[in-house]
């Protein structure tokens, strides 16, 4: 929040198709993870599940590979569903297809969430120490959450973002780095990343393309909405520390002025 106590807007980025948004949030991504390499000598990036980011990390694989010094940077996940982690569903599986198998980021700084574990709210538990740990010896943002160097998220069309949906507790203040929540998709069992931690990011990058989305990015930007029935609404409170990377079907419901 700006010192007037008014949110600063996030940015929003429109692009003609789902690939040129992916084209530019890579290279966007590449430019915070060199920034975070200069500043702080190591990035940590809190990666998205769902389909949307397919593309942003096959470039990131390919593309800008070689621009990136994989050695530095540390992954982490934004959610995991609770599956096998051979499911076809599991978010660290979509990472490994298009990112991982194919970039020279050591095994020690891959952190994938242990969907698999049969009590995911400890395995959740663990992964919040784990983020204070590895995080918080960066200057950590005045709310003492784990900070991130850079967060991708997506948003489904009722407005969730990681898995944190309607009415979900990981939307509290109070909230823990890191939750196992219950949720309305398929499966429904996730762990995820909760508000606070996502909030207090330096950098916060939301992909959305399709019309089905159009809605939902809407509400998530209109400083009216309800973050309890639109989560990715609570975001506005890391301000211009979020970019929204939205295609032009995605952003058929906001207005032309919202565009920077
Ligand atoms: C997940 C994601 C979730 C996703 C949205 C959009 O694990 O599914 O964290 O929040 O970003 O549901 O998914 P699509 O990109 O597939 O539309």
């Amino acid at each position: 929040m700006s010192g007037s106590g008014h949110a600063v807007p996030a940015l929003v980025r429109v692009h003609t198709d789902s690939c040129a948004l992916a084209a530019a949030a890579a290279d966007a991504s590449t430019a915070v993870i060199a920034e975070a390499l200069g500043r702080r000598g190591r990035c940590s990036i809190a990666l998205a599940g769902g389909e949307t980011p397919r593309a942003l990390y096959t470039h990131l694989a390919t593309t800008y590979r070689d621009r990136i010094d994989w050695e530095r940077v540390h992954l982490f996940w934004g959610d995991e569903r609770v599956v096998a982690p051979g499911d076809a569903r599991s978010n660290f599986r979509m990472a490994w297809e298009t990112l991982l198998q194919y970039v020279p980021c050591p095994a020690s700084n891959v952190h994938p969430m242990s969907g698999g574990d049969p009590d995911p709210a400890a395995a959740a538990a663990r992964y919040g120490e784990q983020l204070t740990r590895l995080l918080d010896g960066e200057p950590a943002c005045a709310n003492r959450s784990p900070t991130f160097d850079l967060v991708l998220l997506g948003i489904g069309t009722d407005g969730h973002t990681a898995s944190i949906f309607p009415g979900s507790p990981a939307l509290a203040a109070t909230a823990p780095p890191a939750m196992a929540v219950t949720t309305p998709a398929d499966p429904p069992r996730r762990l995820t990343l909760t508000m606070p931690v996502l909030v207090a990011a330096r950098a916060l990058f939301v992909l959305a393309a399709g019309a089905t989305k159009a809605q939902a990015v809407a509400a998530a930007l209109s400083p009216a909405t309800n973050p309890q029935v639109v989560p990715a609404a609570a975001l506005r409170a890391a301000g211009a520390r979020v970019t929204w990377w939205i295609d032009r079907t995605a952003a058929a419901g906001i207005d032309a002025g919202r565009i920077t």
